[in-house]
């Protein structure tokens, strides 16, 4: 996609990596991974290895402490997500005391596990957005992915009542091999149940994606495939259904502006507290992560040694430091730049300017032009998901 439509551009982005620093505004959004318990076992998840333990799980009094801190210092959005955060039998609380600190609600959920009544007691507490995960819309193909029987009816119902209670709706549907052929139902399943937003994201390949990229990687004709399916969807259904397009980044030639720019926009923390700068940022060695626990937020954002990592300009290697594009991509993903070149402040090889670019492509094409090798799913706590107590994971 070397000569691509301007829709694979970043999005515009109001400051440049000049201007921000010294950084004395808050993250625009917090996104709190409630826990990582989850009853799907989706084989590109993008949890950590090392999934952190119920008990280590922060309370909902102290998930209130966090969002207050966050909205003092200038968060909008609040996504609350996991794992699977309706796991937690206080996401009433928690929600509350998010509604209290009066950030904008997104409950990021697979649906799975939700009731009707609960969602209507959320709506009524203040919810404000739900984010639907979707593995595909052909049930056998879904229930395939997600290791979980019996999802898309589910979620089906759930985006309706989302809708019917007044609530914002999105949904998210992870691209590969193994549904990218499903993409047009996917989009009209989008429009059947009413939402506002379909995000059409092709997957990164760290964390468990890594572990099934073989199985998950598709062809970069099926790639171009999806991009003319999403711009002939986008002039149909304008007024209807707004798109995210998530470009692949092995067909890219230029990088998405990971997370915005590290330590620009948002700000995550894990169940048991640890503030990074992105979802992935653990897999970064050297990096040391404070604990909202034992420092504040306020603190943690402007001075935490992992925001302050990859700021600014100074951290940069060429060719992204001399690069006119440095200050609207930030040099890409810090993740996959260390996963592919292992050195993180790299460029990042989706960039057609790393030179690691053309084998990180090549490699992409080979893989998925081989048969698919059966998913490796992940099983926490060594027992089979499906009858193990949600409680006791992992
Ligand atoms: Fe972005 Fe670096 Fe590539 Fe320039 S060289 S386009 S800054 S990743
Ligand atoms: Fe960590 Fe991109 S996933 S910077």
């Amino acid at each position: 996609l070397r000569d691509g439509p301007d829709a694979f551009s970043p999005p515009p982005l109001s400051q440049t990596a000049k201007s921000y620093a010294p950084f004395e505004r808050g993250p625009a959004g917090l996104l709190a991974e409630l826990t990582h318990r989850c009853p799907l076992q989706c084989p590109y998840c993008s949890n950590p290895l090392d999934l952190e333990r119920a008990n280590t799980e922060l309370t909902s009094g102290e998930w209130g402490d966090v969002f207050r801190q966050a909205a003092s210092i200038g968060a909008l959005q609040l996504h609350l997500s996991g794992g699977e955060p309706t796991i937690r039998r206080d996401l009433e609380e928690i929600l509350a005391h998010a509604v209290d600190a009066g950030l904008y609600t997104n409950l990021v959920t697979s649906a799975v596990l939700l009731t009707r009544e609960r969602l209507a007691h959320l709506a009524e507490i203040g919810l404000d957005h739900v984010q639907v995960s979707v593995q595909d819309v052909v049930p056998e193909s879904s229930d395939h992915i997600s290791g979980y029987e019996g999802g898309v009816a589910k979620k089906r119902d759930v985006a309706r009542w989302a809708r019917e209670f007044g609530l914002g709706l999105t949904i998210n549907a992870p691209i590969h091999r193994q549904n990218i052929d499903h993409l047009p139902q996917i989009i009209d399943f989008a429009v059947e149940v009413g939402a506002q937003r379909l995000e059409v994201a092709h997957i990164q390949y760290y964390a468990w994606a890594e572990v099934n990229r073989a199985a998950l990687i598709p062809t970069r004709e099926k790639f171009l495939a999806t991009v003319g399916i999403v711009e002939e969807a986008k002039k149909r259904l304008q007024g209807v259904l707004n798109f995210d397009f998530v470009i692949h980044d092995h067909y890219a030639s230029r990088p998405k502006a990971c997370t915005g720019g590290w330590g620009r926009s948002i700000m995550v923390v894990t169940p048991s507290g640890k503030a990074l700068p992105c979802h992935a940022a653990q897999t970064l060695p050297g990096l040391s992560f404070d604990n909202v626990r034992e420092r504040p937020l306020a603190e943690i954002w402007r001075n935490g040694a992992a925001f302050e990592a990859f700021r600014g300009e100074e951290w940069m290697q060429e060719p992204c430091r001399s690069c006119d594009k440095r200050g609207v991509d930030y040099g890409g993903c810090r993740c996959q730049a260390l996963a592919v070149t292992g050195n993180a402040a790299a460029t990042d090889p989706a960039c057609h300017r790393s030179a690691h670019h053309e084998e990180f492509a090549t490699l992409g094409q080979n893989e998925s032009l081989l048969p698919a090798p059966a998913f490796v799913y992940r099983r926490l706590g060594g027992a089979d998901r499906k009858e193990k107590a949600l409680d006791e994971q992992p």
